[in-house]
């Protein structure tokens, strides 16, 4: 798969469901009481891997219709235990987050992943999960596989964040659904708060006090979620792509319908506004708990900016589209605290580094600290990149691709079904030249 030097991408889109909405509506109405109705679920393979384990503990999954998925839960308590390894390829949020759902059930099971997976810490997931009172192994005290021994009389816990991770987080609280007592969790980092939104649409009440060592978010164990139904926005971070290439392309201008603009998701469009990226938000709803606009972007001339290390949870998975974004803007761009991206679906930091190498982008890394010198004018390209079975990589190379003298060609295409399965045919549709080498 290759992309090229392309302009005048314009149109209308519609980007598919958000990646982390889809993974917490699956596993909250598989743990709820009767018929949950989910519209726009992300049919990703990210959330198949989801939607293959649920079934295992005895959901009753349906699709019916390209829009719409039918989900009968099993309440919660009621998860049964699985009997085969549960494998979730490539998928980190299906893997901890079901991590938390499994430690305080009597159950116990495998869980494993693909090479990517499989190369991702766990501990930062199991250290909380053990003081519920549950017994956990790994591989290298760090890896999958790993191996679950849900407690049978599970202990509330309080646990404050030492990492920005929401997986983590939303681990605990789902552990404390099965949990008597009050679990609380605190996170001075302010990471995406899907799970604590979701949860209250399901009918468990969770309280959130704000507090000198950050947010701290209770909820009662032992409640019964009620099925409910739910419409998915669209995903911030897929959208950034067609919004990343409508600014850096010559003469582009588009919409970007039902997107989800959620305080602790939507920096990516604010760095670009600082940027100074033309992007207005339109239509406002609301959707799953959630504000949902209309984007409308169009090519704009960029200009460097410095971004803290504060930042970084609100921004963390839009950081390979963003420097392709910085490669392209008016002098130095500084993005702070970049740490968390050498634990992702690839080390990303070495990802970025390596396209912006091979499009002859100067940059300096300092620590933890990106530093992109830019260049608002064409980039050599010419570049075969290796994805490292990062979906993110994959589609932020394919982009640079558009604004550079000579192709851009990426190894493993396929690996964008993890999270947007249709991008290929989207960027098509508006006008970017993407396609396979020939
Ligand atoms: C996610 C949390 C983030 C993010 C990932 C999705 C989630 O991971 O990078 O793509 O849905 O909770 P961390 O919790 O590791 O920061």
């Amino acid at each position: 798969m290759q992309s090229k030097k392309s302009k005048n991408l314009k149109g209308e889109i519609t980007i598919p469901g958000d990646k982390s909405i889809s993974h917490r509506s699956v596993i909250l109405a598989s743990l709820a009481l009767g018929q949950t109705v989910i519209k726009g679920l992300l049919k990703s393979d990210d959330v198949m891997k989801t939607i293959k384990v649920m079934r295992l503990f005895g959901a009753k999954i349906n699709f019916k219709g390209n829009e719409t998925c039918n989900i009968d839960g099993v309440g919660v308590g009621g998860i049964l235990e699985p009997s085969q390894p549960l494998d979730f390829g490539n998928s980190g949020t299906s893997a901890r987050l079901i991590m938390g759902v499994v430690a305080t059930h009597p159950i116990s099971a495998i869980f494993t992943g693909d090479e990517s997976l499989s190369k991702r810490p766990m501990q930062r997931i199991l250290e909380p999960l053990k003081l519920f009172g549950s017994d956990v192994s790994c591989r290298e005290d760090n890896y999958l596989p790993v191996i679950i021994k849900g407690s049978k009389l599970p202990v509330p816990i309080s646990y404050k964040l030492e990492l920005p991770s929401a997986q983590v987080k939303s681990a605990i609280l789902l552990a404390g659904l099965n949990t008597p007592g009050t679990t609380e969790v605190i996170d001075k980092f302010n990471t995406r708060d899907h799970t604590e939104r979701l949860l209250e649409i399901f009918g468990c009440s969770v309280d959130i006090k704000e507090t000198s060592q950050g947010k701290k978010i209770l909820i009662n164990g032992e409640t019964d979620l009620i099925s409910t139904k739910l419409e998915v926005p669209g995903d911030p971070s897929s959208a950034a792509y067609p919004v990343v290439a409508s600014i850096i392309c010559d003469n582009s201008s588009l919409v970007v319908k039902n997107v989800l603009i959620n305080p602790t998701r939507d920096a990516i469009f604010n760095i670009l506004k600082q940027m100074g990226a033309k992007i207005s938000f339109l239509n406002k709803k609301s959707l799953c708990g959630e504000e949902v606009y209309d984007i409308k972007v169009e090519t704009s001339k960029l200009v460097g900016i410095e971004i803290s290390e504060e930042v970084a949870p609100i921004l963390i998975d839009d950081y390979p589209i963003l420097a392709v974004a910085a490669s392209q803007a008016e002098g130095k761009t500084r993005m702070n605290g970049l740490s968390e991206l050498r634990f992702k679906e690839s080390n990303r930091l070495d990802g970025i580094i390596d396209l912006l190498s091979k499009c002859k982008v100067d940059f300096n890394l300092e620590g933890d600290d990106l530093i992109i010198f830019g260049q608002d004018s064409e980039k050599k390209g010419g570049s075969f990149i290796e994805t490292n079975l990062d979906h993110r990589m994959a589609m932020s190379s394919l982009i640079m691709g558009l604004v550079c003298k000579n192709p851009i060609e990426i190894d493993n295409p396929e690996i964008i079904n993890t999270s947007f399965p249709n991008f290929i045919e989207i960027m098509q549709k508006i006008g970017a030249k993407i396609g396979s080498s020939s």
